[in-house]
């Protein structure tokens, strides 16, 4: 059991729905939110404690959650053609072996590193080989590991389903409160259905959170619906393949009963789409730095409530740090108030993020576990507090993960 800590900060921003904001708030808290409120209420409740102040300055929040990273492949820089999804997906194919060799465990550690120092608390990340499962395992991160399934010859499924299974049942041995095995379907273009089928029907038995990329992009969007464009001009080339073997509309079904489930980009997802997705209860992750370097559209985040925040992998961004991401969606996305905008950011960044892992973290609120962050940025108007929280460069002085000081 972690001892019990008693914490006041200038600013605790809770992450709730109504993104509330206590000015000079008390927090209670051992590997879970035991309280936390005013000066008024907390200091007579508790008055024989002494609580430590973060500081003048200080802002106390949950730790952002990441929902979706590939670490496998940070070696990239410039190997992969950005511009166009199409050219982008070719070079993957082409070059993937080649930045697979370039990684190796320290360069997944660092990543690791990076990612916590940078304020995130938990990840999702999407493993295409297995290279990063020890050092997610060992990580202080909160992980879930999404043991990805991607391949859509039919030769070769019974030997891509062998691999998966093996990958799972190593990482079903590791499990622990702090990783998480999952499963990931990697797209409807490049998954064989019979693939995607025995996948789910696992993930399914055992309960295990799923995710899958849905039209990223235009060209996927053409070929899964109408058999055109330049991604049918690829898998001609590549695979000799003139129909798609799923549409866009059929992949959704087969998530059926999936309890923790996320799709990610769904940037050219219809309305009725989208309208199917939020029926099955399931999450958006939205990528916005990636969805622009590979020549996609910005989501429409305004009226939706099921959607989060993540950075996607070095192989679609340069960074994987939040906040980053958090600055480049502030200055992209329009027609929203900025502040409004900042805080449903935000919300995005910790409580929905946390949400589309299937963890109670992410908010400050009673019985979900103390995954905390603090900092100091300036702020003299309340009233752009959350716009200050993403504007200004900070150091993440402390890190709570259960309630356990990390940093
Ligand atoms: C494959 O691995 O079979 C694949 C990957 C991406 C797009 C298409 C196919
Ligand atoms: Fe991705």
């Amino acid at each position: 059991m972690e001892k019990i800590r008693y914490l006041k900060s200038s600013w605790l921003v809770l992450c709730d729905k109504n993104f509330t904001i206590i000015k000079d708030g008390f927090v209670v808290f051992d590997d879970k939110i035991i309280d936390f409120g005013d000066q008024n209420r907390l200091q007579k409740l508790y008055k024989s404690k002494k609580f430590v102040h973060l500081g003048a300055n200080s802002v106390l929040m949950p730790g952002l959650v990441n929902p979706h990273i590939h670490l496998e492949f940070a070696a990239n820089i410039s190997t992969l053609q950005y511009g166009s999804f199409t050219l982008w997906l070719k070079t993957v194919l082409k070059y993937r072996d080649e930045l697979i060799d370039k990684i190796d465990t320290s360069g997944i550690d660092k990543q690791l590193d990076d990612i916590l120092k940078s304020g995130t608390t938990s990840i999702g990340a999407i493993s295409s080989y297995g290279l990063d499962m020890n050092s997610c395992i060992k990580s202080k991160l909160k992980v879930t590991y999404f043991i990805e399934a991607i391949g859509q010859d039919i030769s070769k499924i019974d030997e891509l389903f062998e691999n998966f299974q093996k990958k799972l049942k190593k990482a079903l041995s590791f499990k622990s409160k702090n990783f998480t095995p999952a499963v990931a379907i990697h797209s409807p273009y490049s998954t064989g259905l019979s693939l995607i089928e025995k996948c789910l029907k696992i993930a399914k038995e055992k309960n295990l959170p799923v995710t899958a990329h849905f039209l990223e992009s235009y060209d996927e969007k053409q070929w899964l619906e109408h058999n055109s464009g330049v991604m049918a001009e690829f898998f001609l080339e590549f695979f000799n393949k003139n129909r798609s073997s799923i549409t866009a509309d059929k992949f959704l079904e087969l998530f059926k009963d999936i309890k923790i489930l996320s799709f990610v980009h769904c940037c050219y997802a219809s309305k009725s789409q989208l309208d199917y997705i939020i029926k099955q209860k399931a999450m958006i992750v939205h990528c916005p730095k990636s969805n622009m370097l590979l020549g996609g559209k910005l989501l429409d985040i305004k009226d939706m409530n099921n959607i989060s925040l993540g950075t996607d992998g070095l192989s679609s961004n340069d960074s994987l740090n939040m906040f980053d991401e958090l600055k480049m969606a502030l200055f992209m996305h329009q027609n929203i108030e900025l502040e409004t905008k900042a805080r449903v950011l935000l919300y995005m960044a910790t409580n929905m993020a946390s949400k589309t892992l299937g963890q109670n973290t992410g908010q400050i609120k009673v019985g979900h576990k103390a995954d905390l962050i603090s900092f100091d940025i300036e702020n003299k108007h309340i009233q752009n507090l959350a716009t200050n929280i993403i504007l200004q460069e900070k150091e993440i002085k402390d890190i709570y993960i259960d309630g356990k000081k990390i940093i």
